[in-house]
Order: C-alpha cells, then structure tokens, then sequence
C-alpha cells in the first residue's frame, strides 16, 4: 500500500500500525485526529525539531512542527524514520529528491543519532544509529515504566456480555464476552478507569417460557438432582416448552385455526403470559420460582465466565430497570422532542437523522425496548458519571443503538456525546466437528471443552510434554484452547463475519494464538537457561535482525494507544504477531546461549527479556494467558 496522503492537516501515525489498521478498517486518519496522543512522534520529536532547523537554515522559512510529516520506514527501504519532503518544494524550489538529500545532509550533520539517509522519490529514509537502537533498550523499553501510560483521568463504561437467562451462552456470546474483555483491558492500559457492566435481561417472557415448562415437565428437577449445569437445566426448559408450544399449535390448526390464532390461543403461551403478569404483580409463588431458576442459571454463567477469563464490575438487572425511562418520557414531552398520537402512543420523528419513526411508549402506556434502555442509560450515567460509555452489541442491533443514541443527544443528556456501540458480526462454523445442528446455536461450555481437545491432539502430536504432570497438561491445554479461540476471534474486525476454524485457529505455525504463546515459551525457555548479568551493557555491534527486534518493541505503546481509540483489540493483535514473527527471525539468525562472546550474549538475553515481557503484556490485553512452557 501506498504512503498515508500527505495533505491530511495532523500527522498520519506510524506506518505499520496504520497499514493493519487501514486493512482491518478501512479508515485511520478520520478515526485518529489526535496526533498528541502518540508515543511516535514524542520519540522522534529531535528529528522533527531538527528538521524545522533545516528547513530554516537551508529556505530560511518557518514551519511548525505540523507540517513535518513522519512515518516509519517501508520495509523494502534502509532506514527507520521517513520523511516526507513534497511539502517543503514550495521553499526550496527545488526537486524532492534535491530537497530530501539537503535535508538529510542536515539533519546527519546536526544529530548523532542518524547514521545515515537515502532519498527515493521524494521520501527521505532516515537511519538511526545502532548506539540510538541500544539506548532505547537499555533506557525504555528494560524499565519497568516501558508501555505503562499515565491515567487520564477520563472514565469509561463497557457494557458486554448482557445475557437472557433462559438459555446458555453460545458462540455469539463468545466473541462478545472475549472483545469486551479485551476492550476493556486495552482502556485500562492506555490510562482510562474502566468499569465493566453486565445488564442481564433476567425477566419477561423468555424466562417465564423455562419456568412454565419445568413447572409442568419438570417432576422436580434441579442441577443437584440430575448433575445438570444450571444454565444448561433452564435452557432444556426453554427447548421443551417451544417443542410442547409447537405441539399445541399443531393441533389448534388441525382443527382449522390459522397459523396466527394458533399461535396466539395456544393454552402454554397464555399461560405463559399470565405467569408474567402474575411476576409483575409481585405473585410470591412465582417470584420464589423466578428466583431459584436464575439462581441456577448464575451459577452456571459464573462458571463459563470463569473459563473464559472474563469479568464484571457492575451488575445491571432488568427486572429493576425495565420500569425506568418513562419519566424520560415525559421529559422529552415537555422539551418537544417526542409526541402524542391520538391513541396516546408516544414517538419520536428521526426523519431528520435519516432514521424513522420510532414509537418509545405503547398506547397503553406499557415500555418498549427503547424506552428501557433510556432509562437504563440515565441509571448508568447517574451512577458513574462516566465520559464514554461504551456498549459491546452484536450488529443486528446496530439500528436501535442508532436510534438510541440519536434520541439521548436530542434530549441533550449528559454523556449523550460519549455513547458507543461496538457492533461486532455473527460467527459461523465450518462444517464438520462442531456444526451447530439445524436451528440450534453452539454453546460455549462446549466449543471451550473442544478447544481443550484440539489442543490436547495438537500438543501431544508435537510430543513435547512428556515430563509434564496431569494437572499441567490439563491446565496447559486449557491455555492453549482459550490462545486458540480467543487470538481467532480477536485478530479480525468487530465488524466483520467471521468463520471460526478450530483446527486452524490450533497451528502452532499460523497467525494463531498458540504460535504466539509458543515463540514466548521458546523465550522463557532461552531466559531459563543463562542468568542475565547487568555488568555487561556496552555492546555495539547491533546487527540488523536485533535492531529490527528493538524498533518493533518501541511501537508497543502506540499500538496500546491506537487500539484504545479505534476499540479494536485486532490492533494489540496483530502488533503482537509482528512482534513474535520479528523475535523469530532474531532467534533463528542469532546464537544466544552460544553467542560469539559473552557481551553479545548478555545483550541478546535482555533483548529477549524483553521480547517476552512485551508479548505477555500484550497478549494481557487480549486476555490470553502465555505458558512458560509448551
Ligand atoms: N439482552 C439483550 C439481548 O440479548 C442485549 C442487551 C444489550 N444491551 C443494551 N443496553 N440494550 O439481545
């Protein structure tokens, strides 16, 4: 791909972050109009100071740093740091290419750190001395502070997760929980306080579907009678009464009622509602009920949250929140932003935005989805005052966030500004192990159990854990599944569809998760072998493999920024990745225990140090865990 346009008004952003981003996007510079924010350009800031010098000293003209345009070097280039030199032809009047070796000259004869430049079409490739390379190991990247970014005093809400409590998690819910996890993780990293929600749509009629069906198919069953996970119990519920429902509609219809009286007269969904009503009226048989079956159903999700290594700061219940909203109602009435039908029905025109018409009160006064949910906003601001509040929902939503947010900016609420909807796209499932049955979805508990095996098949293929106890096989191969799984599903765009291939997702050679977790196991192992002595710290002779090496570990805290502000933990990932493939070629091109002498085996053992401590911090951020060994 070609240079980031020039003529964008702030600083296009490092190179290689950019190209992934444009490539997982599609957009960067409309997404990323703070220049400030990145650790690039405070690194390189003494060559854009030094190039205003130049352009000074050799045009005798003024610019601001603004007008310096850096970027990091094309790989097929010598050098770490371009210039872009087309903006200053207007002072030198000369060719880009003149201009670029001018500047160069300048810039190698004033700063000892460049060691050199080239100039290919008006790009001046600059090159940083290997004494500037060793420095930025030694003095940023060893300390401790390395990629640990101040707090910025900005609060941010991260509502994931959001289940009903009829049924269980399936794969959707996966790659919901697993990026906003990570979402959450990667604000936290670049200086936001986060707080993690869970709004569980705990009440209405998909919950009393399971609760009617085990009161009369149940004969008494509970999750310590049958050995059944609770969430699994009340999700067979939910299946049994929409077959026994489908049952009665089929003879409602042989008896000559249509599709549509059926469904309606059937004698289980009456019932059902009535449970319902009778739950809204506080009815104690039906609320004790109410409560033992979510009391199943939440020790079942803490068991899958627990697996899949995500948590919760704040939970948010609907049965306590789906009566709020309606003083929104008549708020917005008073302000002119909703009104009355003659049926006393209340909307909202968004013709203007481009969106409908949109009803936020039925005409017997009862809420909609909508209206909850702007309840449910207010509740979440008043609570927290946070500046962004950010809700991880699947894309067949994205209309109603629309609307949603369209609606809280009109009421001119506070935090209305900060509203987003990280929208992600359905998963699917090659055919084969797996496969979802026909209407059926695939459910998490067993997708995590088979992501053990795979990798279970893969390890021992590869025979490397002999000498491993049970307890750490299993807790090995519990590691490398959720490596597998969460690397698979996080590498890609939220919004993208994506088809999920376990077998894939396992190669050890791949762009996977376990080859990641397996290039830090080789560093462990390497670090294990050899004490690090700190004596030694005058070595010179930096070839280009571990001068690569260190430029990639530099780029960690812009890819921690970055991926903050676009939300995408796909930015942290593939960061990670470059960063494995670049430690690789250092390790195959290097010795290190059997190093030339004992300099350059100190050195490269930090450099390793390194290495791991960054891939296991970003791979933290993706809340994947690194084995020591595999
Ligand atoms: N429980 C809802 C569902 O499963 C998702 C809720 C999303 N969050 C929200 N604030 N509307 O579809």
């Amino acid at each position: 791909m070609g240079h980031v346009s020039t003529t964008a008004k702030t600083k296009p952003p490092l190179n290689l972050l950019n190209t992934l981003l444009l490539n997982l996007t599609g957009s960067y510079l409309s997404e990323f109009p703070n220049s400030d924010l990145n650790d690039y350009f405070c690194r390189m800031n003494f060559i854009i100071e030094t190039t205003l010098k130049a352009v000074k000293h050799l045009y005798n003209t003024d610019i601001s740093a603004a007008d310096v345009n850096l970027q990091e070097t094309r790989k097929e280039f010598e050098g770490q740091v371009t210039i872009v030199t087309f903006p200053f032809t207007k002072f030198s009047k000369k060719s880009p290419e003149q201009t670029g070796t001018e500047i160069g000259a300048f810039l190698q004869n004033e700063l000892k750190e460049v060691s050199g430049f080239n100039v290919i079409k008006g790009f001046l490739n600059v090159s940083l001395s290997n004494e500037y390379w060793i420095n930025q190991l030694y003095n940023e990247i060893l300390p401790d502070d390395f990629a640990v970014i101040e707090p910025n005093g900005k609060k941010v809400m991260v509502e994931y997760s959001s289940p009903n409590t009829n049924k269980p998690l399936h794969l959707g819910h996966v790659r919901n929980n697993l990026l906003g996890f990570s979402v959450s993780e990667i604000l936290a990293a670049a200086g936001y306080q986060v707080i993690k929600t869970n709004l569980v749509n705990d009440r209405g009629i998909h919950i009393c579907k399971s609760m009617l069906a085990w009161q009369k198919f149940g004969n008494g069953e509970t999750p310590e009678s049958s050995g059944l996970k609770g969430d699994h119990l009340v999700g067979k519920y939910y299946v049994i009464f929409d077959r026994e429902y489908k049952k009665q509609q089929e003879e409602l219809k042989s008896a000559g009622q249509s599709e549509e009286e059926a469904k309606k007269n059937a004698p289980l969904i009456k019932e059902a509602q009535e449970m319902l009503q009778k739950w809204e009226a506080g009815d104690e048989a039906v609320i004790t009920l109410w409560k033992t079956m979510n009391g199943w159903v939440y020790t079942g999700f803490a068991e899958t949250y627990k697996k899949l290594g995500v948590s919760f700061d704040k939970f948010y219940y609907e049965s306590e929140t789906y009566l709020l909203g309606k003083d929104i109602i008549e708020e917005g009435l008073e302000k002119g932003v909703f009104y009355r039908k003659d049926d006393n029905s209340v909307w909202i025109d968004l013709t203007a935005d481009g969106l409908d018409e949109k009803l936020v009160l039925r005409s017997d006064g009862t809420s909609v989805y909508m209206t909850q949910d702007m309840g449910t906003a207010q509740l979440k601001y008043n609570d927290y005052h946070m500046d962004r509040s950010i809700y991880v929902v699947g894309n067949e939503q994205d209309y109603h966030f629309k609307v949603l947010f369209t609606i809280l900016k009109r009421l001119g609420k506070e935090g209305a500004d900060g509203l987003f909807h990280l929208s992600y796209g359905m998963v699917d499932l090659p055919s084969g192990k797996m496969k979802s049955r026909e209407g059926t979805v695939v459910d998490a508990d067993d997708l995590m159990s088979e992501m053990e095996q795979t990798a279970k098949e893969q390890t021992e293929a590869m025979g490397k854990v002999d000498d491993f106890t049970a307890d750490e096989k299993q807790s090995l191969y519990h590691i490398i599944g959720m490596g597998a799984l969460k690397y698979f599903l996080l590498k890609v765009d939220p919004k993208k569809r994506l088809l999920f291939d376990p077998n894939e997702s396992v190669d050890f050679q791949g762009h996977t998760g376990p080859f990641i977790q397996y290039t830090h196991a080789r560093i462990r192992s390497v670090l294990n072998r050899a004490n690090i002595i700190n004596e030694y710290n005058s070595y010179s002779n930096l070839a280009v493999e571990e001068r690569d090496l260190i430029v990639s570990l530099t780029q960690f805290p812009d890819a921690i920024k970055n991926a903050a502000e676009a939300y995408s933990p796909a930015v942290i990932a593939n960061y990670v990745y470059e960063l494995a493939k670049v430690y690789n070629k250092f390790y195959h091109e290097k010795s290190i225990l059997q190093a030339e002498d004992e300099e350059s085996k100190q050195f490269r053992l930090r450099l390793s140090a390194a290495s791991g401590k960054v891939i296991n911090k970003g791979m933290k951020l993706l809340g994947i865990e690194v084995p020591e060994r595999m």
